[in-house]
């Protein structure tokens, strides 16, 4: 779907001089190369997968002290066909980077199916990843950490898999001390531009056919037609992830593309396909029978995320297409759960992630939030800027010293 069309875009990159070392290093190499510690973590999901957790304990050149017990712990969370690596891509400028110079213990998540988290089973969907790949990930941080509860940064479907674990499950909303948003998608029916186009693929029919299987795996031969119309690749761009905001490093896009797409599932794709037709936020459709075997109804189950009560912080855009500032505006930031937000008026959607400006213009503001809800971490970072942030009373809080209180290895998860 509408990611698709982004890598048609990006493909250009191909096509530029400049080779660079990051096309062929994994994140372990990328880590390295910028100067930062890195260590890979295995969780383990109820349900039998294996996902690879990416952390950046240190920040470069030490400036906080390396290995902090007291660190605020966070997790970076990748959207649709993008994995851990998407979010390293930008040299020192980038935002996993950021976060770790602003003094965080930043974990970047790899969902099932993608690029280093190669799963056993294909049939799977987002739903797969709010039930069983955001707690595996959530309670592999917080063993190894000792940390109580942790903070999320979700992008994309990275929020869209956190609403939905929130709204269903009140117990596990208790780890996640908060919750920052960007470009949240809760709803779909009112998709702007080419994304459109994608509703009338039948996924479903596939998947009926001959089951689910991998979709935009890492190397997709998209990039190569893209190489040989660019001008369709730009235009397809700009009505899938918004206009371009002079945030793009085009000379940088073969990184991009060395890395992303970095896969997903059909039956993924297949519940994307029914949101955006169905305007609902739920459960994967199996049909009549096939819900009330799975879920006792015979439609799928809502998810209702007014029933979510962990701080939650947005950050979106007048202008991104896909997650659309009116239905931002209309479903989720009248909720009471909704604790500030940012309105950026010329981000697209691909700015979040890969925007030269976004660890400054988002990344930064995330830490010092974090910062002023934990005073624990060093001040060093840049005031925040001022773009239109919604002020809104701080939650009241536990002491600091009970909240990070470590306690020993194996009490929880
Ligand atoms: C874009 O990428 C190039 C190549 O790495 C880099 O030299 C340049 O500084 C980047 N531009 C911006 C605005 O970050
Ligand atoms: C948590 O840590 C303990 C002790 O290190 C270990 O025995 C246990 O398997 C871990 N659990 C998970 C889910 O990683």
């Amino acid at each position: 779907m509408y990611e698709l069309v982004l890598v048609l875009f990006l493909a250009v990159g191909n096509v530029l001089g400049q080779v660079f070392p990051e096309e062929t290093l994994n994140p372990r190499g990328i880590a390295g190369l910028n100067g930062y510690a890195f260590e890979d973590h295995v969780a383990p999901t109820a349900d039998g997968e294996v996902l690879h957790l990416h952390r950046l304990p240190c920040s470069r050149g030490m400036m906080v002290p390396c290995g902090d017990p007291n660190k605020p712990v966070v997790l970076l969370q990748h959207g649709l066909f993008s994995s851990s690596i998407d979010f390293m891509e930008n040299g020192p400028e980038s935002p996993a980077f950021a976060l770790a110079d602003a003094g965080l213990d930043v974990w970047l998540a790899n969902v099932r199916g993608n690029t280093f988290s190669p799963p056993k089973s294909w049939a799977y969907s987002f739903q797969e990843h709010a039930t069983y790949d955001i707690p595996a990930m959530v309670n592999k941080m917080m063993n190894v950490t000792g940390a109580p509860s942790i903070y999320y940064i979700g992008y994309s479907q990275g929020t869209t898999m956190m609403f939905a674990r929130l709204a269903e499950d009140p117990i596990f909303a208790t780890k996640i001390r908060k919750f920052f948003a960007l470009a949240p998608v809760v709803h779909v029916n009112t998709l702007k531009g080419a994304a459109a186009i994608f509703t009338n693929h039948n996924f479903a029919k596939e998947i009926k056919k001959r089951g689910s299987r991998p979709y935009l795996q890492k190397g997709s031969g998209i990039s190569k037609t893209c190489k040989s119309d660019w001008q369709f690749c730009s235009a397809m761009m700009k009505s899938i992830v918004g206009p371009d905001s002079g945030r793009f490093n085009t000379s940088r896009a073969r990184i991009y593309m060395s890395h992303f797409p970095a896969g997903s599932s059909t039956q993924n794709m297949a519940h994307w396909v029914q949101f955006m037709r169905s305007g609902i936020f739920r459960k994967y459709d199996w049909g009549p029978k096939g819900n009330i075997k799975r879920y006792g109804q015979s439609t799928p189950p809502i998810y209702d995320i007014s029933q979510i009560r962990v701080p939650t912080h947005l950050y979106y855009s007048s202008v991104d297409p896909l997650a659309l500032a009116t239905d931002v505006e209309k479903l989720i930031l009248p909720q009471k759960f909704i604790k500030s937000s940012k309105k950026y008026p010329t981000y697209n959607h691909a700015d979040f992630l890969w925007g030269t400006t976004a660890p400054a213009d988002v990344y930064l503001d995330i830490a010092n939030v974090i910062k002023a809800d934990d005073r624990r971490i060093p001040s060093i970072l840049p005031p925040s800027s001022n773009l239109n942030v919604a002020k809104v009373p701080k939650p009241k809080r536990k002491p600091y010293n009970t909240r990070f209180s470590r306690m020993p290895m194996g009490r929880r998860s």
